[in-house]
C-alpha cells in the first residue's frame, strides 16, 4: 500500500464555496445491487474513492463491464462469468460483504471469503447470514470462507433485526428484491443511504415500501431492469467540512447538502456557537471566533448522531471552550484518533466507550498517524487549526471515503499538500 502524507500549515481561515461529493455509503450498496439487473446502469454523482474503485474491481472480476466518465459510472452487468470473490478482493474493502445478497440473488452458488475485520474492531456479519438463511440460503462457514447455495430459489421471510444494522438491512433488501414472495424487515436501519438504495432498486422495478423507516416491506418481482440514478450527497463529508470551517473560525457556503440528512449534526454545531442557514440550494455555515463545547455527543443509529461523524466532531471539541463527553455506542474501538489528537496538544481522556475532551485554546503542530478513515479526517481537521507545519501520515485511509480532500481544502484557502 502506498504510504502518502499531507503537509498542513495550520492557522489559516477558510472561505468560499464547496460542492459536497456523492455518498460513499450509498454508492457501495448500489454498485452491488446493479448485479440484480442485466444491462447497463448509469450512476451519477459517483465519488472517485478507493472503496468505489475496489467495488468496481469486484464487479469486473465477476465479469461485468464498468467504466467512469467524470462523476458518472456506467456498469454493464449483462454478462457475468464468475460466482466467487477471492479473499484478496474481499479484504480490500471491509464492506464487500454487501455483495453477498446481490450475488446469491444472481447465482445459485456463491463463494466468498469472510470480510476482513477493520480498524474499528471486529465487524461481525451474523445478522447478514441469519437473515439470508431465513430466505433459503444454505451457508457453510469454514476456513474463513463463506460457501453459499440456494437449491430452490430465494423466498421472502419476516426478519427481525436485533440491531438496526445498515449492511444487513441493505443485503436483505437486495436479496429480497427478486425473491419469491414478500420480505418484511423489522428494526431496519433508517440511514439515508438505505432510502437511496431503495430508490435505485425501485427505479429498476423493485417493489419496496417503508425504506428509511423501521419496517421495510419488499415484494419480490421476477426480474429487474437497469436504471439511472443520482447518488445522494455524502452527509459525513459535509459534517467533516463543517468541522474544518468551525475549527478555523471560517464562513463557508456548501452546495448539494440535504438538510434533513444532517438533522442530528446541525444542533451540535449550533451548540458550539456556529450559525447554519439552509438556503435554496445549499447551506451557509458561519463560525464564531471562539467555539463553545457541545457538552455531550452520543453516537446512535440514524436519525441519532452518526458514529462516522464522531471523530471529526472530536477535533471541534478539542478547541472548544469547556468539556465535551463522547459516548461511542456503535463500535468498540473507534478512538484511534485520540492519541494522535493528544500529540497535537489536545486534552482527552478515554474510559472504555467514553472519551472526555477538555477544550484547549490552541493546538500545536506535530507529525501524526491516521489509523482509520474517519480518524484520518479528524486529524486533517485538527491540523488546520494547529499553529505551524504538521504532517498527517496514513492518507490512504482517508482516500477510501474523501474525494480529492486536499484539493477541496486548498480551494477553500487551506495550505495543504499531499506528498
Ligand atoms: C455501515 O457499516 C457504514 N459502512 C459504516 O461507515 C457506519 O459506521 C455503520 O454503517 C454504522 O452507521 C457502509 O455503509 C459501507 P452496521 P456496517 O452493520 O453496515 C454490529 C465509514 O466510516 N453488527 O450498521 O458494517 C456492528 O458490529 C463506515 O464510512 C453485528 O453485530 O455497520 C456494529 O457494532 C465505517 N452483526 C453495529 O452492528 C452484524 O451482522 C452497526 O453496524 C452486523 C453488524
Amino acid at each position: 500500500m502506498v504510504v502518502s502524507m499531507y503537509i498542513v500549515e495550520g492557522g489559516r481561515t477558510l472561505r468560499g464555496e464547496v460542492r459536497v461529493q456523492g455518498s460513499k455509503n450509498s454508492t457501495l450498496p448500489i454498485l452491488a445491487a446493479s448485479l440484480l439487473c442485466r444491462g447497463e446502469s448509469v450512476l451519477f454523482n459517483c465519488p472517485r474513492l478507493s472503496d468505489v474503485e475496489a467495488s468496481l474491481t469486484i464487479l469486473r472480476y465477476i465479469g461485468c463491464k464498468a467504466h467512469r466518465e467524470g462523476d458518472v459510472v456506467i456498469v454493464d452487468t449483462g454478462s457475468v462469468t464468475r460466482n466467487e470473490i477471492p479473499s484478496a478482493l474481499m479484504h480490500k474493502m471491509r464492506s464487500s460483504i454487501i455483495f453477498l445478497g446481490a450475488m446469491i440473488a444472481r447465482f445459485d452458488r456463491v463463494r466468498m471469503s469472510f470480510p476482513g475485520g477493520c480498524e474499528l474492531g471486529p465487524r461481525p456479519i451474523d445478522l447478514h447470514l441469519s437473515a439470508l438463511r431465513e430466505m433459503g440460503v444454505m451457508i457453510c462457514e469454514e476456513h474463513g470462507e463463506l460457501d453459499c447455495r440456494v437449491d430452490d430459489g430465494l423466498h421472502g421471510a419476516n426478519i427481525a433485526l436485533t440491531i438496526p444494522s445498515v449492511g444487513a438491512t441493505e443485503n436483505i433488501m437486495i436479496a429480497a428484491a427478486t425473491a419469491e414472495g414478500t420480505t418484511i424487515i423489522s428494526n431496519a436501519a433508517r440511514e439515508p443511504e438505505i432510502t437511496d438504495l431503495a430508490d435505485y432498486l425501485i427505479a429498476c422495478g423493485a417493489k419496496i415500501s417503508g425504506a428509511g423507516e423501521s419496517t421495510v416491506i419488499i415484494d419480490g418481482v421476477k426480474e429487474l431492469h437497469p436504471a439511472s440514478h443520482a447518488i445522494i450527497p455524502d452527509r459525513i463529508v459535509a459534517a467533516t467540512l463543517m468541522s474544518a470551517a468551525a475549527v478555523t473560525g471560517s464562513d463557508i457556503r456548501f452546495k448539494s447538502v440535504i438538510p434533513s440528512h444532517l438533522g442530528s449534526i446541525t444542533p451540535v454545531f449550533r451548540e458550539c456557537g456556529c450559525e447554519i442557514e439552509y438556503t435554496g440550494d445549499g447551506v451557509i455555515f458561519r463560525s464564531p471566533y471562539r467555539l463553545k463545547s457541545p457538552k455531550l455527543i452520543r453516537t446512535m443509529p440514524y436519525p441519532g448522531f452518526p458514529t462516522d461523524a464522531q471523530a471529526p466532531l472530536m477535533s471541534v471539541a478539542c478547541v472548544a471552550d469547556g468539556l465535551t463527553v463522547f459516548v461511542e455506542n456503535m463500535f468498540e474501538s473507534r478512538y484511534s484518533h485520540v492519541s494522535e489528537l493528544c500529540r497535537l496538544g489536545a486534552n482527552i481522556r478515554i474510559e472504555g466507550r467514553v472519551a472526555v475532551v477538555d477544550g484547549v485554546r490552541r493546538l500545536l503542530s506535530a507529525h501524526v498517524h491516521a489509523r482509520d478513515l474517519r480518524g484520518a479526517a479528524a486529524l486533517v481537521v485538527a491540523t488546520l487549526c494547529a499553529r505551524g507545519k504538521s504532517e498527517v501520515e496514513g492518507i490512504e485511509y482517508l482516500e477510501r471515503g474523501y474525494e480529492d480532500f486536499e484539493l477541496v481544502l486548498s480551494s477553500l484557502g487551506a495550505d495543504i499538500k499531499k506528498i
